[in-house]
């Protein structure tokens, strides 16, 4: 994939799929340690021992007919390519977390491409999962929570056109002031 963004989008959409009613996406980058974390945090239903083992290795199941998709893979090899390392861990029923470290120094860093969309998309195309985004570069952060914008909007639907318009533009702009001295 040649953004990282994509592999978030296709990480989150796994969440989606397990039934996730809170999702957090964070991004932690560190210009001293030239790295970057992103995780993705959701209370879905969970995986246990085994198949997390499954995911994360696409030939484990090679001798099986369980068909094992790639999302989880290519974030995988993503973030192992640059010298960093990649973690679930997961509870049914309870939830799971898959994190993944780059060295953003490496030739084969992927740009992380247009998170502002992906963030955006998640949020106004499932307007029945709450998410919290989170991004920090160094000392500097900053936060959407679905919960609280549902708590202001109040009828007002998050994909109503102005609203995602606002969104966009919020999330543009504090990306923006993360990256300015
Ligand atoms: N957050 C999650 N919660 C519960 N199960 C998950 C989660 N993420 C992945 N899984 C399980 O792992 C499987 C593999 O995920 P992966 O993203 O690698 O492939 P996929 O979603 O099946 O196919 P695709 O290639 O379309 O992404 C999923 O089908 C699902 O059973
Ligand atoms: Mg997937």
């Amino acid at each position: 994939m040649r953004e990282l963004s994509l592999n978030v989008l296709d990480i989150a959409q796994n969440s989606i799929k397990a039934e996730a009613s809170l999702i957090e996406i964070e991004l932690v980058e560190s210009t001293e340690k030239k790295e970057l974390l992103i995780g993705i945090y959701d209370n879905g239903k969970g995986m246990n021992d085994e198949q997390v083992q499954a995911v994360t290795d696409p030939f484990f199941t090679t001798r099986t007919t369980r068909k094992v998709g790639l999302g989880i893979p290519f974030f995988k090899m993503s973030a192992e390519m640059t010298g960093g390392s990649f973690g679930i861990e997961s509870v049914p029923g309870v939830g799971t977390k898959v994190r993944a470290l780059y060295k953003t120094d490496h030739v084969d860093f992927t740009p992380l491409g247009d998170m502002c969309s992906t963030v955006v998309i998640l949020i106004t195309m499932n307007l029945g999962v709450d998410f919290i985004y989170k991004r920090s570069l160094d000392s500097k952060q900053f936060v959407v929570d679905t919960r609280q914008l549902k708590e202001i909007l109040g009828d007002v639907p998050l994909n109503e056109p102005s609203i995602v318009s606002w969104l966009t533009d919020y999330i543009q702009e504090n990306t923006k002031q993360l990256t300015e001295v």
